[in-house]
C-alpha cells in the first residue's frame, strides 16, 4: 500500500518522520523485542536525525534505544571520517547523541573496495537476521531519499540495479558521478515491514512526477523499483516538491 503526504514545510515533514519513526519502533520491540532501521544518506533526512538527537523530543524519548539495530541503505566508497560518507553524517547529527549501544550500529564500510564492502555488509547482515543463503532481510524500517534524477538510495538510471536477488547489497559503478556505491538492492529494500520517502524541495518535483505518475521505466526511474512486497510504503514530501503531482 502507498501513500503520500505533503508538508508546507521541510520542519514538518521531519516531524511526521520522527513520529513514524518512534511508532515503527515502538511497534518492532513490543512485537519482536528489537527494531531494525536502515538509514538514508544525503541532506533531507538530517531534519529527522536531528529531532531524534534532541533529547528534549517527545518522539525521542518513545524510542526504546537499547533495542534499536541501525544500518544504512547505501554508503558512498570512501572511509568513515570522510566528508562524503553517510555513515559520518549520521553518525554526528545523529548516532552520537542518543544511547545506542555501538555494536548495534551496522556500517557500510566505505573504506575496503565497493565489491568487498558490499560482500562484508550482506554477510553482516546475513548473520545478524540469521539468514540462509538465498533469504532476504525483512528491516521494520528503510528511510529512502529520492535524487532529482529520481534515484534512490544508490540505485541510480542506467546502471545494474543491482536485481539479483542472492544480493543482500551490492557494489555499483555510478558513471554519471565516476565513483562506486554500495547498495541494499531494490528486492531487499522491498522486504521492509515499511519504507519511508522523504522529498523535499522544488527540485525534485520532476522526478517525484516521473517516479510516483509517470510510465514504469525503472531504467530511467529507479524509484519506480520500490514496492513493499508486504509492507507499507509511505512518500513523505514537501510541498515544493510535489508541486507538479495531479
Ligand atoms: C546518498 C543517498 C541518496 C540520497 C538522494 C537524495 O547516498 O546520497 O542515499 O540516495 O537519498 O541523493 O539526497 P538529498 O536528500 O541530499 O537530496
Amino acid at each position: 500500500m502507498k501513500k503520500v503526504e505533503i508538508f508546507d514545510t521541510p520542519e514538518e515533514l521531519s516531524r511526521r518522520a520522527a513520529q513514524l519513526f518512534a511508532e515503527a519502533s515502538r511497534r518492532a520491540i513490543g512485537e519482536r523485542g528489537h527494531f531494525t532501521a536502515a538509514l538514508a544518506g544525503g541532506s533531507t533526512p538530517k531534519g529527522l536525525y536531528k529531532i531524534l538527537a534532541d533529547e528534549n523530543d517527545e518522539f525521542r524519548a518513545g524510542v526504546g534505544w537499547k533495542k534499536v539495530f541501525i544500518f544504512f541503505g547505501d554508503e558512498r566508497n570512501v572511509p568513515p571520517n570522510d566528508e562524503q560518507s553517510n555513515y559520518k553524517m549520521a553518525h554526528e547529527v545523529f548516532l552520537s547523541n542518543v544511547p545506542l549501544p555501538r555494536q548495534n550500529i551496522f556500517r557500510i564500510k566505505g573504506e575496503l573496495s565497493a565489491k568487498d564492502a558490499a560482500e562484508d555488509y550482506s554477510k553482516t547482515i546475513r548473520r545478524f537476521f540469521k539468514l540462509d543463503d538465498d533469504e532476504l532481510p525483512r528491516f521494520d524500517l528503510i528511510l529512502l531519499g529520492l535524487g532529482d534524477d529520481a534515484h534512490t538510495a544508490s540505485i541510480f538510471p542506467h546502471t545494474s540495479a543491482a536485481e539479483n536477488p542472492q544480493d543482500i547489497a551490492a557494489a555499483v559503478n555510478v558513471r554519471k558521478l565516476q565513483t562506486e556505491r554500495v547498495t541494499l538492492t531494490a528486492k531487499t529494500i522491498n522486504q521492509a515491514r515499511e519504507i519511508l520517502f522523504l522529498v523535499s524541495g522544488e527540485a525534485k518535483a520532476s522526478a517525484l512526477k516521473n517516479v510516483l505518475e509517470g510510465e514504469f521505466q525503472p531504467e530511467e526511474f529507479p524509484a519506480q523499483l520500490i514496492k513493499p512486497t508486504d509492507g507499507e510504503l509511505i512518500w513523505l514530501t514537501e510541498r515544493g516538491a510535489a508541486s507538479l503531482l495531479d
